[in-house]
């Protein structure tokens, strides 16, 4: 039997400690080939994203290099002051910056990517969709050619972590969120409240990758400060990696169960802007456009971060 093709993806990331963990998880993961990654504001700034990220992805060289885009410097940035990620956005880790020689704009990248490979490449979303909303803005027509689209955002009844009714990711560009939430594009949405039932206690720690692996040095100072964070600002001893979820989505989607539904996103109103709003009544005029993860296997994705950050110890 011929060995399965590993999965072609594109991660837009705005790093953020979560997403920097879920980048050393994929980009080690046989069963995934991240063509691309690319940045986008949010949890820091567009010019902070883009440094965090071509830094990490240098530093842990992984075995396939992926294309790196630049996030839109005009890109809008919403003010985040319980930020668990720290001001640099990676939890005050100070890796070698190296400069991204002709580095393209994130939009550029993801559509060139996807035009390379048509109806063969997942969009992994891991931060607003201010990137993905723009590719699809600048070219409709690549909607089609697009394999899907995984999207870490929104909170159809748990209580949101940006305000009472939103999660960040969807706060933070709202307008974005609703464009992609409506694109004839098969997206799947992994919201907070099946996101927040993977909670890290302390000991997470002791089985991250060891500090002499190149993994290890960055997610060890990393997770650590999420903790401490987390301990300082929202007074609770344990942590969630949202984008480190949405991943293990994507490589192991039986742990979760799904719904389809009619999903949109409110970005208008004073108390509900970047709301995730799903139409459950059985005579509703909208039509379902995207699979919403309701549950997961709390305990079997633990395993599986696990045992991918294991994977990236050893390779580093
Ligand atoms: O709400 C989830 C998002 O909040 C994640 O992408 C994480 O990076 C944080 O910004
Ligand atoms: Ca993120």
């Amino acid at each position: 039997m011929s060995p399965v093709e590993p999965r072609k993806l594109i991660i837009d990331c705005d790093p953020g400690i979560d997403d920097a963990v879920a980048l050393a998880m994929a980009l080690f993961d046989p069963r995934l080939d991240v063509l691309a990654v690319t940045a986008t504001a949010g949890n820091v700034s567009a010019e902070q994203a883009t440094a965090n990220l071509q830094a990490v992805v240098t530093f842990l060289d992984p075995p396939r290099l992926p294309r790196v885009g630049v996030a839109a410097a005009d890109a809008i940035l919403s003010p985040r002051p319980l930020s668990v990620h720290g001001s640099d956005g990676l939890g005050g880790l100070e890796l070698p910056r190296v400069p991204l020689h002709g580095g393209h704009p994130s939009e550029k990248v993801i559509w060139e990517t996807v035009k390379a490979h048509p109806r063969e490449v997942t969009i992994l979303s891991l931060g607003p969709l201010t990137n993905v909303s723009r590719v699809l803005a600048r070219d409709p027509a690549i909607a089609e050619l697009i394999g899907g689209i995984v999207v870490c955002g929104g909170t159809s009844h748990a209580a949101g972590n940006a305000t009472a009714t939103a999660d960040f990711n969807f706060f933070c560009d709202s307008a974005a969120a609703r464009h992609v939430v409506r694109e004839p594009v098969t997206k799947t949405l992994v919201p907070l409240e099946t996101t927040s039932q993977v909670l890290y206690e302390f000991d997470l720690l002791d089985r991250l990758p060891r500090e002499f692996t190149r993994a290890g040095t960055i997610l060890r100072p990393m997770v650590a400060h999420a903790f401490r964070a987390q301990r300082q600002f929202l007074g609770s001893e344990g942590i969630r990696l949202h984008d480190v979820v949405t991943l293990v989505a994507v490589t192991n989607p039986e742990l979760f169960e799904r719904e389809t539904v009619a999903a949109d996103v409110e970005t208008t109103g004073e108390l509900t802007a970047g709301m995730l709003v799903v139409d459950r009544r059985p005579h509703r005029d909208a039509r379902p456009n995207a699979d919403l993860l309701v549950n997961c296997d709390a305990a079997a994705v633990q395993d599986c971060v696990l045992r991918a950050l294991a994977a990236a110890g050893e390779a580093t």
